[in-house]
């Protein structure tokens, strides 16, 4: 009863409510998820106890450095290379304490290097390699164990900033002193480099899709002077902008690299700048803890210790304690069968394919790696494609879709015609699937299952809302036909792209195909490999797109203005041909005012509420058609120490960033055999190799 009550004034409340079709199936709260247990639990901590910036009295460094670099002239003396105040992890917050120098972590990842212009687009392969190389402004991924109350990015390249009287200005100090792996200074050029020529340059499309709008629309910065910069923001006070200032939208790199080969600095084209620094170029300049020095097509990228890290902990022994680390070539699903047999050593368990196997192995005592879930953060959705004003340049047939995926009771049709319980359980049987509508995932901190509205599966029901968008099987064939407009008579035919890299997404996608034909809609699979399909994603090239979604949906504060199309270019299914223009529908208007009211405010209690109108307006009126979701766990070999507990998967950043590996180390008495290139440094850029 209590239930019923909540559940009208909920949606009278609702700033958005169908007009009434005859609906087979009503509209409900989605139903409670299956209780999980298992769990790891995160210490709770204050954002000053994970590091300061600080000079120490001394500085260390591995031996070998010692005897054959520095006592060799061939490098300086560690705190010379050292910045004046360097970033000084504090040991009360290491859960093994201070470490040893040694090993290797080896990854295994089921994407390929285009090569190094991670600022102008290119991808390392995913899996932690670029998070391993490049440093960004703040930091976001350790925030899963901040306390709530204190909630704010970590320093990192900006050791620390102010807001002026006003809040329109930021101003950033970055750190000072620290170099590049190759020892070149790093400054607030790299910064304005990677701002103004990258970002805000249209012809170049960073990774992970920074644009002017990831900072506000109309959002300026300049350098003050080398260590300093100052932002000019439209709003007062958008703290909001602090987390996209971490990784992947301000991770700069070397300007003293990429300017030369830039088209305003060089007579390249800027598909030349993009590719100047291919995979086969070695030692390429990081501020990152590790840089690749050997790298073998389809099988390896090795990256060694940057002897330029700017990070150490309280003794003063400069990080990573790892020398090396592996990026095996291979596929994700391999990631998980060498995390658990031990020739890999980290995995992020996220294909529930591999969850029994993975899980039967792990719990036999002499298993070489530890598993552990966190919460139900993993989730994929179904997007349409929104844009009917060109982006992405359809045809005729192309067009229609687009014009379909705008009609509600076409939304309306699909999401019922899914069977949820049936997509999850695909994939894995047992408690790890929960049926999931789309909207924020029931894992984070911003979830309220109340304003989380959903279209229980209704086969029938789904086939009058077709009928309602003017959909008709007029040929008999099982497939509906267009009853109007340009397409009239034709078989309704949409195309689904998919990542072809993960099973889960192709068992999804084809999961969704199968339901889809019985509701008389037919849907081809576009399955591409992983880069090409962010391509034909960020290009628009697509009618629908099967989707793991991102920290938007987890951390909410993290990348908040993918969430709407607040910008040209901020979400993943709606943006702006070249126009500019946005053919925003009524209910998308709602998110974006609702949206830029969260970004607008720092009030916690109004940011919970504009979060659950959020979820409201875009599940009521499906925005996205989510799929399924479910926890995922850490897979982490034995003998690694410093693994904090409770570490998601996933939340405000992948694992391999959360777990901050920079300070992850073996014991002297469980290292192993692993090193590659044994008592090696990155040696100048581009040489064939490291240097002995
Ligand atoms: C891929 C993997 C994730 C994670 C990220 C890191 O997307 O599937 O588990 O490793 O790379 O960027």
């Amino acid at each position: 009863m209590t239930y019923r009550i909540k559940l009208t004034s909920a949606l009278m409340l609702g700033a958005s409510c169908f007009a009434t079709a005859a609906w087979a199936s009503e509209l409900t709260v989605v139903p409670e998820a299956p209780v999980f247990q298992g769990q790891g639990k995160v210490n709770y901590v204050d954002r000053g106890d994970v590091y300061e910036y600080k000079a120490l009295s001394a500085y260390h460094e591995p031996e070998y450095i010692t005897k054959n670099f520095v006592d060799k002239g061939r490098l300086p003396p560690v705190q010379e290379r050292l910045p004046k105040e360097p970033l000084v992890f504090k040991t009360a917050n290491m859960p093994d304490g201070i470490g040893v120098y040694g090993d290797v972590l080896r990854h295994v990842i089921g994407g390929r290097p285009e090569g190094w212009n991670y600022q102008a687009g290119q991808i390392q392969g995913w899996g932690g390699s670029d998070i391993a190389m490049y440093e960004c402004l703040t930091r976001t991924a350790p925030l899963f164990q901040i306390k709530a109350e204190d909630m704010e990015p970590l320093p990192n390249l900006a050791r620390s900033w102010e807001w002026s009287e006003d809040g329109h200005k930021l101003t950033m100090h970055l750190i000072e002193g620290a170099k590049w792996s190759d020892g070149v200074p790093f400054t607030s050029e790299d910064v304005m480099f990677f701002w103004e020529d990258n970002i805000l340059d249209p012809n170049v499309s960073p990774t992970n899709g920074a644009s002017p709008g990831t900072f506000g629309e109309g959002t300026t910065l300049k350098a003050i002077d080398d260590y300093t910069i100052e932002w000019t923001f439209k709003e007062a006070f958008p703290k909001q902008y602090l987390y996209n200032m971490a990784y992947g939208t301000f991770c700069p790199g070397p300007a003293h690299m990429l300017k030369p080969q830039h088209p305003k600095y060089s007579k390249n084209t800027y598909e030349q700048y993009k590719n100047a620094f291919p995979p086969d170029f070695l030692n390429w300049p990081v501020m990152g803890a590790w840089s690749p020095v050997l790298y073998r097509p389809d099988d390896i990228i090795v990256m060694r210790r940057n002897p330029y890290y700017w990070k150490v902990d309280e003794q003063g022994n400069q990080l990573p304690y790892l020398d090396e680390i592996h990026f095996k070539l291979s596929t994700w699903a391999d990631r998980d069968v060498q995390a658990v047999a031990g020739s890999g050593d980290i995995s992020n368990l996220e294909q529930p394919e591999n969850f029994v196997e993975s899980l039967k192995r792990a719990a036999q005592p002499t298993a070489p790696a530890r598993l552990e879930f966190g919460p139900r953060l993993i989730g994929y959705n179904l997007y349409m494609n929104f844009s009917a004003n060109g982006w992405g340049d359809p045809d005729a047939r192309g067009q229609a879709v687009r014009e379909l995926n705008r009609n509600e009771h076409f939304r309306k049709a699909v999401t019922m015609g899914l069977d949820r319980q049936k997509l999850g359980e695909a994939l894995v049987k047992g408690p790890f699937t929960a049926i999931y509508p789309g909207g924020i995932s029931s894992g984070s901190s911003f979830y309220d299952r109340e304003s989380t509205f959903y279209y229980p599966f209704d086969l029938d029901g789904a086939k009058k809302e077709l009928e309602a968008a003017g959909l008709k099987d007029t040929d008999g064939n099982g497939v509906v036909n267009y009853t109007d407009g340009p397409m009239k008579g034709k078989d309704v035919e949409i195309t689904l792209l998919v990542s072809a890299d993960y099973s889960t997404d192709k068992n999804l996608a084809e999961g969704v195909i199968g339901q889809m034909e019985k509701l008389g809609l037919r849907v081809i699979l576009n399955a591409l490999d992983g880069k090409q399909r962010d391509n034909a994603n960020y290009g628009g090239k697509f009618d629908w797109t099967v989707n793991r979604h991102g920290p938007e949906l987890t951390a909410v504060v993290q990348n908040t203005e993918q969430l709407a199309a607040v910008g040209p270019k901020t979400s993943w299914f709606h943006r702006a041909p070249e126009s500019g223009e946005l053919d925003l529908m009524p209910f998308e208007q709602q998110l974006v005012d609702v949206i830029n009211k969260f970004i607008a405010t720092q009030d916690v209690a109004e940011r919970a509420s504009l979060m659950k109108e959020y979820n409201k307006i875009a599940t009521t009126n499906v925005n996205s058609v989510g799929l399924t979701e479910y926890p995922g766990a850490l897979i982490i070999n034995k003998r690694f120490a410093n693994v904090p507990p409770g570490t998601p998967i996933f939340m405000f950043n992948w694992a391999e960033d959360s777990v901050l590996r920079e300070r992850l180390y073996v014991p002297a008495d469980k290292q192993g055999d692993y090193e590659l290139a044994k008592d090696t440094l990155p040696g100048k850029p581009g040489e064939k190799g490291p240097v002995e």
